[in-house]
């Protein structure tokens, strides 16, 4: 899985400036994702994929995600991110959370990070753009990684 997440890397240009740069910038993206994530939910439960929420305790999950985001942005890739983000994918495919509709919520957290820090204040202009590029790589590894567990997961 190491093995595939340096090639992961490669694939999507995701450098170590970009992990740093993000380092950076973690508090204020740990803040921004506070409200995110709950709205993250929010959209889930108003939707096709609320059937999957059914039962489910879903102020842990926000809390279970809020961290995850949390220790990605603040922490990077280590061996304990790709361990929480193996056990993450099986869990998924546990659920049934099918890749269409896992991939879709990868989609809408992507998208409403880019459109926040486009218009936070608290950024320099300058600093937005390459800011954008290096956290939505840093999610787009996320969930190229849970994919991959997930799909090994078949395997067991
Ligand atoms: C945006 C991508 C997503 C991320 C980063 C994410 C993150 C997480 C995390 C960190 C956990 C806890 C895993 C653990 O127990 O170790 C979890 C569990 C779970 N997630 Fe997600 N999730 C995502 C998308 C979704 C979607 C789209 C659904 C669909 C409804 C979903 C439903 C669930 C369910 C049912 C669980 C298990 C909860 C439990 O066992 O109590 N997730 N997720």
């Amino acid at each position: 899985m190491k093995t595939e997440v340096a090639r992961t890397m490669t694939g999507l240009g995701l450098t170590d400036a970009d992990v740093a740069l993000v380092r950076t910038r973690s508090a204020l993206l740990a803040d921004r994702l506070d409200r995110l994530v709950d709205d993250f939910y929010v959209h889930l439960l108003a939707g096709p994929a609320a059937e999957r929420l059914a039962g489910i305790d879903v102020e842990r999950l926000r809390r279970a995600q809020k961290e995850h985001w949390r220790r990605l942005f603040a922490d990077g890739i280590d061996d304990d991110y790709v361990r929480r983000v193996t056990r993450i994918g099986i869990v998924h495919r546990e659920r049934r959370i099918d890749p269409p509709i896992y991939m879709q919520g990868y989609g809408w957290i992507a998208a409403r990070l880019a459109a926040d820090l486009a218009g936070d204040a608290d950024l320099d202009a300058a600093e937005r753009g390459p800011l954008v590029a290096a956290v939505l790589r840093l999610v787009m590894l996320d969930m190229s990684t849970a994919l991959l567990a997930w799909q090994a997961s078949l395997i067991d």
